[in-house]
């Protein structure tokens, strides 16, 4: 079985694949040199996650510390996802502090930001759970035929043709850029852990930002920000129209994929059999031997 169609049209950029749905609107190359030359300032913040880790989310929290007000942004994170903003110039005329976010590798992040010690929230979030929430992502766009679960793991999610690289390289290089990191600027949150303690990783979370925040307010963040009000904003309140904008919506058959599904831990164990499980056991062993990653899968 295939899993490409004719109305996919891939970018690729520094042994990168990009994704189908969301291509840089202009070159890659050129993309990603403004990103990395990009004007950054003190108080910039980055959110950097591989796809599907719950960046969305992550996002709307930091967004609401950062204000110091419990109130959604009108906008989806997609208004400063660097790498599919339809211009930089969005992001220049932005008032700071500006909570950027991209899905870029560690080493095509802006050069300016990583030398000064600017602050980094890396989310990591189990591969499995992170493969099956791309996967419905994938199909979800309409842009595919249907394919199976094993086929999408063989061909895409655990090959060089996923987007951004697979999950294991992406997240080698965070780690290796923290035990670097002489500023302590990378803080790192697992999806399970914010699942699990929202209100202590919330309270991380602006410590790590150096904000005074009330436990009232992380409290009421935590609330507004949990899975089931942040999809019912999703769909009543939040102006997709950017995101419309840089997915090429013209395409033919695409939908807008759902961001936010079911926002639980362990909905691997509905899509894995038990040999696909051990395949990806052994290939996870193997790929993490050196790295101290702690990956929650449960
Ligand atoms: P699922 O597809 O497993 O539901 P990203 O924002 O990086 O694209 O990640 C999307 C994933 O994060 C989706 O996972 C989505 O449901 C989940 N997510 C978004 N908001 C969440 C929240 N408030 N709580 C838990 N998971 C959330």
């Amino acid at each position: 079985m295939e899993i490409d169609n004719k109305n996919v049209k891939y970018v690729e950029y520094d042994g990168l694949r990009l994704p189908p749905f969301v291509p840089l609107l202009k070159d890659p190359k050129e993309r990603f040199e403004e990103i990395r030359d990009m004007e950054c300032r003190k108080d910039d913040v980055i959110i950097a996650a591989y796809p599907k880790s719950g960046t969305h989310w992550i996002w709307e929290v930091v967004c609401m510390l950062l204000k110091g007000k419990a109130e959604y942004a009108k906008e989806t994170k997609d208004f400063l996802f660097l790498e599919a903003i339809p211009d930089m110039s969005v992001v220049h005329n932005l008032a700071s502090p500006r909570p950027l976010n991209t899905h870029i590798p560690y080493r095509h992040l802006p050069k300016q930001h990583v030398q000064n010690g600017g602050k980094i929230i890396h989310i990591i979030r189990n591969p499995k759970d992170v493969a099956v929430s791309m996967y419905h992502q994938l199909l979800d766009t309409g842009l595919f035929k249907t394919f199976d679960f094993k086929t999408y793991l063989d061909k895409m999610f655990l090959s060089s043709a996923c987007p951004f690289s697979t999950w294991f390289k992406y997240e080698k290089e965070y780690e290796e850029a923290e035990k670097k990191d002489k500023f302590g600027s990378i803080h790192t949150i697992h999806y399970e852990n914010m699942k699990k303690n929202p209100i202590e990783e919330t309270r991380n979370l602006a410590k790590f930002l150096e904000l005074s925040t009330t436990e009232e307010l992380i409290v009421e963040i935590v609330d507004k920000c949990s899975f089931h009000k942040l999809k019912q904003i999703d769909s009543s309140f939040k102006d997709h129209s950017h995101f419309k904008k840089i997915i090429h919506a013209e395409r033919e058959g695409f939908k807008m994929p759902e961001m936010l599904r079911k926002g639980q831990i362990g909905d691997w164990k509905n899509h894995f059999t038990v040999a696909l499980n051990e395949q990806f056991d052994d290939i996870f062993k193997e790929e993490m031997k050196d790295s101290s990653i702690q990956v929650q899968f449960e």
